[in-house]
């Protein structure tokens, strides 16, 4: 650890100096969340937004894993198997329209997030290791959101991956296998639901594995703040704890409300009613539309119309891939 002024942890206890000799847990909490981790002592509420995003990948885990105990990844009873958790299991409904709403809560988190770091250059030296795994960890999002929503086998989730797998087709020679190798076939259909379900489970796991090393890799340095300036001693900083879990506690808070306001009482807001309709795919919806946390990005890749040199949809495809890669 970097701060040469931070406390230092005493095991009060015989207990605990036993366990701090075998398995220093205590110390590295002590160490990471503790009174034992200074904090710069004027960071303002963007940057409560990093716990904020821990609460809401806890919170997708655990529904996840509750909704993975009813669905069925057939794509004869995918759809109903949905239905049934929101009708038979009991408090299903609430697992569902917290899952549901906790990924669009877990980006709007996540945006706010990236936003602080640009505006604040908290990417800069020596936090580049933070920002880099942080974008990692934004890719493992998309693609858990993606296959996520595929997942109720709905008009929309069927047309999603008819629409997004269609995009690598636009990669010259080996965009058509590439396509059929993602699919599990032709066009969207068991295999494909199957690989998502897997994946889609598989993800959140390696997502929180990254963010341990994005944490890790924050505190050699420590938080930047608002000044840009970095802290030089302990007249600049004061103790994670009591001071900073008493201020996200309190953010933890305001988030739970906002997502309970959401989920009791207008749980689909955000979603679009055609994936309340079965997969069908001999009838295309008048509108494919993605989750609203992709709009920027699907906004992009259907920005190109016209074919010059390259065709519209490579363009749209090099540049929706582009405008996340730049932020490397
Ligand atoms: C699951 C998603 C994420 C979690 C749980 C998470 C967690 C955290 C936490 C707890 C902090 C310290 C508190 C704070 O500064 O807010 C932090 C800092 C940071 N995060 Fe994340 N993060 C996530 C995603 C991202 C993404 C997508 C990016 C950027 C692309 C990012 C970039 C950063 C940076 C640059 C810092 C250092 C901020 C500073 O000290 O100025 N994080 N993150």
């Amino acid at each position: 650890m970097s701060f040469p002024w931070a406390a230092q942890y005493t095991p009060k206890n015989s207990f605990m100096k036993w366990m701090d000799e075998r398995l220093p847990l205590p110390r590295l909490v002590y160490n990471s969340v503790g009174a034992g981790y200074p904090v710069p002592r004027n960071l303002n509420y963007f940057w409560n937004f990093g716990v904020l995003a821990g609460v809401a990948l806890v919170i997708q885990i655990v529904t996840g894993i509750v909704l993975a105990m009813h669905f069925s990844a057939d794509t004869g009873v995918a759809f109903a198997s949905v239905e049934h958790i929101m009708r038979d299991v009991n408090s299903g409904w609430l697992m569902r329209y917290l899952h549901a709403n906790g990924a669009s809560f877990f980006f709007i988190v996540v945006y706010i997030h990236i936003f602080r770091g640009l505006y604040y250059g908290s990417y800069k030296p020596p936090r580049e290791m933070v920002w880099l795994l942080g974008l990692v960890i934004f890719l493992l999002m998309m693609a858990t959101a993606f296959m996520g929503y595929v997942l109720p086998w709905g008009q929309m989730s069927f047309w999603a991956a008819q629409v997004i797998t269609g995009l690598f087709e636009a990669i010259p020679l080996i965009g058509n296998p590439l396509k059929q190798w993602l699919l599990g076939g032709f066009a969207p259909d068991n295999a494909t639901l199957t690989r998502f379900y897997s994946l889609h489970y598989l993800l959140p796991f390696v997502i929180a594995g990254v963010v341990i090393l994005h944490i890790w890799s924050l505190h050699l340095p420590g938080s930047s703040n608002p000044t840009g300036i970095d802290v030089k001693g302990p007249q600049d900083t004061i103790p994670f704890h009591p001071y900073y879990t008493a201020k996200d506690g309190w953010t933890v808070g305001v988030f739970l409300i906002a997502l309970s306001i959401l989920v009791f009482f207008a749980p689909n807001f955000l979603g679009h009613p055609d994936n309340y309709i079965e997969a069908n795919p001999l009838s295309t919806p008048a509108h494919i539309v993605p989750e609203w946390y992709f709009w920027p990005f699907y906004a992009v890749l259907r920005a190109f119309t016209v074919d010059f040199i390259l065709p519209a949809k490579l363009w749209g495809v090099i540049a929706m891939f582009g405008s996340i890669i730049i932020l490397l």
